[in-house]
C-alpha cells in the first residue's frame, strides 16, 4: 500500500521539520478548501510556492470552481490533480479530465463521503487516472472513518476500473489492510499520523507500507 500523508494537520510554523519526518511517504497530500463547496478554508497555491516537498505531491481540490487552481499547480509541479464530481457535474468532470491529461499530469476524479459511486460514467473512469474516495464527509481531518468507503472501492473495481483507487478520511491502522484487500492502492493518513511526534512518523508510514502488501491486496506495487 502507499501513503500519502495530509499536511492539513501539519504544523506550519515549522513546515520544513513536518515535511522531514515524513519524507518516507509516497506522496504529499494538499487538501485545497475554498470556503465554498466545502465550509472550511485551509491554504492555497501562493502559500506553497517556496516550499521544498521531499516527495512528489498530489493536489486534493475541494473547490466550487477547480478549473481555477490548474495553471498554479501546474506551476508548482504537483503530479495528481483531483477534483470533486459534485463540484463540477458529469459533463464538465468529463471536460476537465482531458484537460489536466492534455498537461501531462495524472488526472483524479473524487467522490464525495455520501456520494452514489454510480456518479462516476464509465466514460469517467475510463478517463480518470485516479479515484479518489473519501471516507468522510470532505472538509475536515479527524473524522470518523465511513466503511462504505471499503463497498465503493470493491465496487469500482468490480465495474472494471483499473487505475489508481486512493482512500481519504479516518484512515488508521484499524482499516488500512481492509481497504488493500478491497481493492485500493494508496491512502491519505492526516490526524492519525500527524497528531504523532515526528520521531514516531517514519515507523508508522513503513508499517503502513508493509502490512497491505503482505496481504497480496495492493494493485500498483
Ligand atoms: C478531508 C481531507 C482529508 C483529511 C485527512 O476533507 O480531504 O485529506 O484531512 O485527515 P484525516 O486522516 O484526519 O481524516
Ligand atoms: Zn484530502
Amino acid at each position: 500500500m502507499k501513503i500519502s500523508p495530509s499536511i492539513l494537520d501539519a504544523d506550519f510554523g515549522n513546515l520544513e521539520a513536518e515535511l522531514d519526518s515524513i519524507k518516507t511517504a509516497d506522496r504529499i497530500h494538499l487538501d485545497i478548501m475554498d470556503g465554498q463547496y466545502v465550509p472550511n478554508l485551509s491554504f492555497g497555491p501562493a502559500m506553497l510556492k517556496n516550499v521544498k516537498f521531499p516527495v512528489e505531491t498530489e493536489a486534493h481540490l475541494m473547490v466550487l470552481n477547480p478549473a481555477n487552481f490548474l495553471d498554479d499547480f501546474v506551476k508548482l509541479g504537483v503530479k495528481t490533480f483531483t477534483f470533486h464530481i459534485e463540484a463540477t457535474g458529469i459533463p464538465r468532470a468529463v471536460e476537465l479530465l482531458k484537460e489536466i491529461k492534455s498537461r501531462g499530469i495524472f488526472a483524479g476524479i473524487s467522490i464525495d463521503g455520501y456520494t452514489d459511486p454510480d456518479w462516476l460514467t464509465d466514460e469517467i473512469l475510463e478517463l480518470a487516472d485516479q479515484i479518489l474516495v473519501m471516507s468522510v464527509k470532505s472538509g475536515f481531518g479527524g473524522q470518523k472513518f465511513m466503511n462504505s468507503a471499503v463497498l465503493k472501492v470493491e465496487y469500482l473495481r468490480s465495474r472494471g476500473f483499473s487505475g489508481e483507487i486512493e482512500v481519504d478520511g479516518g484512515v488508521n491502522d484499524e482499516n488500512v489492510a481492509e481497504l488493500a484487500e478491497a481493492g485500493a492502492d494508496i491512502v491519505v493518513v492526516g490526524s492519525f499520523l500527524m497528531k504523532k511526534s515526528r520521531e514516531k512518523r517514519a515507523e508508522i508510514i513503513k508499517s503502513f507500507q508493509e502490512v497491505a502488501c503482505a496481504k497480496g491486496g495492493c494493485w500498483s506495487c
